[in-house]
């Protein structure tokens, strides 16, 4: 049996969901969707990372416990994701007790080998990252994503021998290309361990300073730090399903992130995994920022689009289809309210809606609904099947390849096809001469089959207008993703199929209350 995982990063929980959670959580559900229509068994995990000094100071700003805090902002990433009917099968909570005895058990196992010791350490610490910073590193004196100067701190602390690792970590991402996805972090990432510059990694904080996490096996004076904690959530989220899950999946683990977090996924995490004698994960997909003018939209910054508030005014497929056509996975993407609207109307509203309304509004017009039988084609049919089946190689190679704007606008080639195909070979004025109906019956037969692929392939782009294409075509979705068009094969002949329905409102930017900021 294949197996697919896939991770989210565990979102901390000092506010609510914003656009860039979301895009990451549309990666994963394409990929997740993607996977199962290729027959593969998949799991996905997300979360909240609900320790360390942010949360604590944010909990205690609100004049509140931080698992109080916690319990009532975690299930708003819960709720919202299910909301967006992404695929979720574990959502973990760092402070979920599994989670947390899972980590303990860790921390001693990697105590017990000897990896971890005890040392004083004077540094930089920026709260924001929540991690000490070189000096290298400042900007004017300052933390260069939290426009802030770190604090000067001095303390005992635990270490984990990470130096140790390193050599192993350079020669597992030297051996397997692919492991870092775009190539260019991987070169990132490698020239990071080239340099020589890092060192082991402090992985407790003194009570006395933070006592709001995971408290240490071996010295109950401390608690862990919240990066060792978070990243045991991509294995803890399968253990909660049992062992044989973790067996299962774990071998296939793809995490997909954006850049902000590159370095703990590809130094801290291959590190830890090696101390804890555990295979490494298989690749790590990362993305782009997206951006609002210029700056990052991010929950410190303020700049925030709320996913919710999205869906109900848009729908969650013009949502997915914008996120997934705007940005190359890898590169940042700016957000703006007019290029959404212009995307949606043009592809979404002219492209597929109009294309699905038009064939079905003949279908009923001319045959009340029933499909007619294909009649001897023409170089005009020809090319429209060829376009198709273009699309059918296309769509999933480029999926594959994670190129999935490049994926949508290989589909948007074939609908661009049939769209001209309506008017080429124009059924509508056909049908005015009776003699004429068997070819306007085989005309709307290619059409129907033309949106019967395009569900087909929609299936993990757009899985909500999907579903709603193949119920309007009064068919079942194919179990497996199909290797060829198997045109003429779907509709029985006298089969019904139902009238239009407006798949996607066309949007108007002056009549919307635009997207609350
Ligand atoms: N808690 C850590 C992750 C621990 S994983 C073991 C964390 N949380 S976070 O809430 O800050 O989420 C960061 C992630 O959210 C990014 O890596 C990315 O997946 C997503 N994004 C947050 N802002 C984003 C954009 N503006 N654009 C794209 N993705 C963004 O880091």
């Amino acid at each position: 049996m294949e197996r697919f995982y896939v991770t989210t990063p565990i979102y901390y929980i000092n506010a609510e969901p914003h656009l860039g959670h979301t895009y990451t959580m549309v990666v994963a559900d394409t990929l997740a969707r993607f996977y199962r229509a290729k027959g593969v068994e998949t799991f996905v995990v997300t979360g909240t990372d609900e320790h360390g000094d942010k949360i604590a100071a944010i909990a205690a700003a609100h004049g509140e416990n931080p698992k109080l805090y916690a319990d009532r902002m975690s299930p708003l990433f819960q709720q919202a994701w299910q909301e967006c009917g992404f695929l979720v099968d574990q959502f973990v909570r760092t402070t979920d007790p599994r989670h947390e005895q899972l980590v303990q058990e860790f921390l001693q196992r990697v105590y017990d080998n000897g990896d971890i010791y005890f040392s004083r350490y004077a540094g930089l610490y920026c709260t924001g990252c929540e991690r000490f910073l070189t000096e290298k590193e400042l900007v004017g004196g300052n933390c260069p994503d939290h426009k802030r100067p770190p604090e000067p701190i001095e303390e005992e602390n635990y270490f984990f021998r990470m130096t140790r690792y390193l050599p192993a970590v350079q020669q597992y991402f030297e051996a397997h290309p692919d492991a870092i996805y775009p190539e260019h972090y991987r070169n990132e990432v490698l020239a990071m361990l080239a340099s020589g510059g890092i060192g082991d990694l402090c992985i407790s904080r003194p009570k006395t300073r933070l006592d709001w996490g995971i408290e240490l096996p071996f010295d109950r004076r401390y608690v862990c730090y919240v990066w060792f904690d978070a990243l045991i959530s991509y294995v803890s989220g399968l253990k909660m399903r049992g062992d044989d899950t973790f067996h299962a999946f774990w071998p296939t683990a793809h995490h997909v992130m954006a850049k902000d977090i590159l370095k703990p996924h590809a130094i801290f995490w291959p590190s830890m995994l090696l101390a804890l004698r555990l295979p490494l994960f298989r690749r790590l997909l990362i993305h782009g920022y997206w951006v609002r003018g210029e700056a990052k939209m991010s929950k410190s910054l303020g700049n925030v689009i709320r996913p919710l508030d999205m869906k109900q005014q848009f729908g969650i497929d013009t949502l997915r289809y914008f996120l997934l056509r705007e940005m190359a996975f890898g590169q940042d993407a700016s957000f703006n309210e007019d290029a959404f609207a212009a995307r949606a109307n043009a592809d979404l509203a002219n492209g597929l809606g109009n294309l699905a309304s038009r064939v079905l509004s003949m279908q009923q017009r001319y045959f009340d609904g029933q499909v007619q039988p294909l009649d001897p084609p023409t170089a005009a049919d020809d090319d429209l099947q060829g376009a198709f089946a273009q699309a059918l190689v296309e769509v999933p190679e480029w999926t594959e390849q994670l190129a999935f704007h490049r994926a949508l606008e290989a589909l948007w080639r074939a609908l661009d096809h049939a769209n001209k195909y309506v008017v080429d070979t124009a059924p509508f004025t056909l049908a005015r001469e009776r003699q004429q109906l068997p070819r306007v019956g085989g005309i709307l037969h290619r059409l129907l089959e033309c949106l019967y692929t395009t569900a087909t392939l929609l299936a993990w782009f757009l899985p909500e207008t999907s579903q709603k294409i193949f119920s309007l075509l009064g068919v079942t979705a194919p179990v497996r993703l199909p290797t060829s068009l198997g045109w003429g094969e779907h509709f029985p002949i006298g089969h019904r199929v139902q009238p239009p329905i407006t798949l996607f409102p066309r949007i108007d930017l002056q009549k919307e209350a635009t997207p609350r900021a």
